[in-house]
């Protein structure tokens, strides 16, 4: 499919899912080598937008680890301090451990440095941050995300997990808006 139309908005097809895929098994290799002879890692995956890089990333890394789902809401006010609200929390402990966040898309950064740092302060041993997709123009955080999957102008987009308004998670390339 080519384009696509959700509610009022029209999007072009950008980033198909062979190109996601790949991006995802180079960064599966990384993450092996790291976290080898790593102790006992925690993987938490970023809900809902992380869903099928999350599914996709566990595939390739195929290995007896420990994961869990977390879920957060950011409001971008017209200031740069962003708040974040926390819908669903981790709730496994994470003292002395080596947490992996998966992220769908890492925009301003707001809210994945809200998560790290509340990770840290709960005894975490160390925290990383897998991301499929970076804009690395819209950053507004002393962030650097360790896994990058691909980095993309700032555009907004959707599919293979990403939404608008809800809509449009479920298709398996991804898409930009056209236009605006
Ligand atoms: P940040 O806190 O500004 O980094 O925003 C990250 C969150 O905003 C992501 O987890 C997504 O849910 C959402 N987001 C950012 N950019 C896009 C986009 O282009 N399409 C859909 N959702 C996006
Ligand atoms: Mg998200």
């Amino acid at each position: 499919m080519g384009r696509i139309c959700l509610k009022d908005k029209e999007f072009e097809l950008f980033i198909p899912e062979q190109q996601i895929r790949e991006a995802i098994a180079e960064m599966a290799l990384e993450i092996r080598k790291d976290i080898e002879g790593c102790g006992n890692p925690l993987f938490v995956s970023i809900l809902n937008g992380a869903f099928m890089f999350t599914a996709e990333l566990m595939r390739q890394l195929d290995g007896p680890y420990e994961m869990t789902f977390a879920r957060y809401s950011s409001y971008r006010g017209t200031s740069t301090t962003g708040k974040v609200n926390e819908i669903m929390p981790v709730t496994v402990d994470v003292r002395g451990r080596l947490v992996i966040l998966l992220e769908d898309i890492v925009d301003t950064g707001t809210t994945m440095q809200y998560v790290m740092e509340k990770l840290k302060s709960q005894g975490a041993a160390d925290v990383k941050l897998a991301t499929m997709l970076f804009k690395p123009d819209a950053m507004r955080c002393d962030l650097v995300p360790d896994y990058i999957g691909l980095r993309i102008p700032t555009d907004f987009i959707v599919g293979y997990g990403l939404d608008y308004d809800e809509l449009g998670r479920t298709y398996k390339d991804i898409y930009k808006l056209v236009g605006e």
